[in-house]
């Protein structure tokens, strides 16, 4: 089977369009937020550029050399004991269970679009009923939008790498790049700016536990995108002649550099507008909106035009995770795209229903084990176990299970003088730090 190639743009544009998500917009200043500013930003940051940008080159070396769905390139790529190596191709599920809370997530913003137009709240506690009661009570509002996500992503993706894929993103990451440019900007002529900077910037160590230790690890998986074979099936319809160490770089540049664009104007505007940046998950459904109020007549072209980013970074990424297991059953089972993307579409959006009623007051108790709900449970489990586990395969895979002179001849005159540090952190740093981020995730140590 002949599959349509990206361009080399076209290619990173597509992997950092799946990188960029609701992961750097919604994710990163809150837990910023919560584990105390620029001490936590710095040990980000280290990961990303020590663990995360190893990982980005083998799960794209993965992929461009297999050229199948994850599966089959684990399966082809393995000298010896295939049938066991080709398990870790069935890491791309975890993109599916993504997607059944990504995309209700989405189905908020959808909403907060519409809603902003005309509607900001007043105040913290308004902001705080408005939101709780759209996650509580309206069951409705939730499955119309998130059934909209749904069926916006499963057009996108039915079309196929080059007219949908790639052409959704040649739109809506410049379109993201620029409005978040843009309002970044207007944050920088802001008093509330100085204070986002000693924020992000000013460590306080005093502040670092071992929790926020790992969480930053985990988090620069996340957002990296890695761990679960999104990067690797972009990279299966790479031109030969890429570059993987430059697109990689690309990738984890623009992630990261969005990731904090985005921190420094969300706290620009809480500490201009509201009422300072450690909000917790709420900050961008409830601090924001109130902040956006405070701005007056402003505020409400800023809430939509913030939501619609937030909703291209949700959807660029959505994609991503949904393209692996579509590829995998055209790839082993002859599907058609059509029928191939109907299907795991359905999958997401059916579980998803359980996500919305797992919130919902009079079904929530039904849905919830333990400490969590059905929304929290697949949210962690994917997080904490299934990413961090994809991660350290990839690591091994490529550190030990395929032989060394294949990824010389490709990643050495890449990295040059830094293929040998890459090579041995993979072999030695990554899995070890992958193997105590799971522990301590999953509460063992
Ligand atoms: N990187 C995305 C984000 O930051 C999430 C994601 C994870 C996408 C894994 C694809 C694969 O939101
Ligand atoms: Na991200």
């Amino acid at each position: 089977m002949k599959l349509a190639r990206f361009s080399r743009l076209g290619f990173i544009l597509a992997a950092a369009g799946s990188a960029v998500g609701l992961g750097n917009i919604w994710k990163f200043p809150y837990i910023t937020g919560e584990y105390g500013g620029g001490a936590f930003v710095l040990i980000y940051l280290i990961t990303v550029l020590l663990i995360g940008f190893s990982i980005m080159i083998a799960e794209m070396l993965i992929g461009y050399l297999g050229r199948r769905d994850t599966v089959t390139s684990f399966e082809e790529l393995a000298p010896r004991n295939k049938h066991i190596w080709k398990l870790g191709g069935f890491q791309a599920l975890a993109g599916l269970f993504i997607m059944i809370f990504y995309s209700v997530v989405i189905g908020w913003i959808f909403n907060y679009i519409i809603t902003s137009l005309s509607y900001l709240p007043a105040s913290v506690e308004e902001a705080e009923t408005t939101f709780t009661t759209m996650l509580h009570s309206n069951f409705w509002i939730q499955l119309f939008y998130h059934t909209l996500s749904f069926a916006f992503i499963t057009y996108v993706v039915h079309k196929g790498i080059k007219s949908g894929i790639e052409k959704l993103n040649y739109y809506l990451m410049p379109a993201l790049m620029v409005i978040l440019g843009g309002m970044f900007i207007y944050a920088t002529t802001l008093g509330g700016f100085s204070k986002a900077v000693d924020f992000m910037f000013m460590p306080d160590w005093s502040k670092v536990t071992s929790e926020a230790f790992v969480v930053a690890v985990g988090h620069a998986f996340f957002t990296l995108s890695l761990g679960m074979g999104a990067i690797m099936t972009y990279a299966a319809s790479l031109p030969k002649d890429a570059n993987l160490v430059k697109s990689a770089f690309w990738v984890v540049f623009l992630d990261t550099t969005i990731a904090i664009v985005a921190g420094l104007m969300l706290f620009t505007f809480l500490y201009q507008y509201g009422s300072g940046p450690a909000k917790g998950p709420g900050l961008v459904f409830i601090s924001l909106p109130a902040a956006f109020y405070e701005m007056g007549i402003l505020g409400n072209f800023f809430a939509v035009l913030f939501f619609i980013a937030l909703a291209f970074a949700g959807l660029t990424s959505s994609v991503s995770l949904v393209e692996p297991m579509i590829q995998y059953f055209i790839d082993r089972f002859g599907w058609s795209r059509l029928k191939s993307s109907l299907s795991m579409g359905f999958f997401f959006w059916f579980l998803g229903i359980f996500a919305i009623l797992s919130n919902i007051d009079g079904t929530k108790e039904f849905l919830t084990w333990g400490s969590k709900n059905f929304f929290d449970w697949v949210d962690y489990v994917t997080a904490a176990i299934m990413l961090p586990l994809g991660g350290l395969i990839m690591a091994v895979f490529v550190g030990f299970v395929i032989p060394e002179s294949e990824v010389e001849k490709v990643v050495k005159p890449q990295l040059k003088w830094a293929y040998k540090p890459w090579y041995f952190s993979l072999r030695y740093l990554t899995p070890v730090a992958m193997f105590v981020v799971m522990l301590s995730l999953m509460g063992i140590i």
